[in-house]
């Protein structure tokens, strides 16, 4: 497999992990008698915000999909309808961010309507990602040249990508403190109380 596509995978796979860890918290916050700690929800959010938002949507547009498109016009609904989504996703976790500040305000009320937010964006990028490697991946390497696989591995390995510091020192950071925080038996955090 080539280097570029197995990153990109295993970004897929970083960004699955946290969705799901997302999707337990929340359902164990739809019971009222258990005091949820909303730093787990802040942090995994913040998460989902920083890094496939800012980082790996946009070295998809970039790179794979602006070469794709360079090389095949028959490729051009497909990469259309995929750049649509991230800006979709963008939209979603603005949703995603106001929907936990609303929790945490109304609390106990609100678990239901958190939980469609949450189910809402882990649904619609579970999909997203689905459609990229079922999809997008198999025709990209058939579509692309040598050269075009450099520049988009140098980018997607960090090498052409201004914020790559924050890649390699923040999302490890981010993702040790989300699996502390996160209760047991989800993380490593402490179990949340009974109110
Ligand atoms: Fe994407
Ligand atoms: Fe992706």
């Amino acid at each position: 497999m080539r280097k570029a596509i197995r990153i990109l995978r295993d970004e897929h796979r970083s960004f699955s992990a946290v969705l799901q860890c997302l999707q337990q918290l929340t359902r164990l916050a739809q019971d009222p008698s258990i005091k949820p700690d909303f730093a787990a929800f802040r942090a995994m959010i913040y998460y989902i915000d920083a890094f496939p938002e800012r980082l790996h949507h946009p070295k998809e547009d970039n790179f794979l999909f602006a070469r794709l498109l360079r090389r095949s016009d028959a490729t051009r609904p497909l990469v259309e309808k995929l750049m649509a989504e991230h800006v979709a996703g963008a939209r979603l976790v603005r949703a995603l961010e106001r929907a936990v500040l609303a929790f945490e305000a109304d609390w106990p009320r609100g678990a239901a309507q958190f939980a469609t937010a949450v189910n809402a964006y882990a649904e619609f990028h579970w999909n997203h990602m689905r459609c990229e490697e079922q999809e997008l991946l198999p025709l990209a390497e058939t579509a692309l040249i040598e050269e075009d696989w450099e520049a988009i591995e140098a980018a997607f390995a960090g090498n052409a990508d201004p914020i790559a510091d924050l890649r390699d020192q923040d999302f490890d950071k981010l993702v040790a403190r989300i699996v502390n925080i996160a209760p047991a038996p989800i993380g490593l955090g402490e179990a949340w109380k009974r109110a």
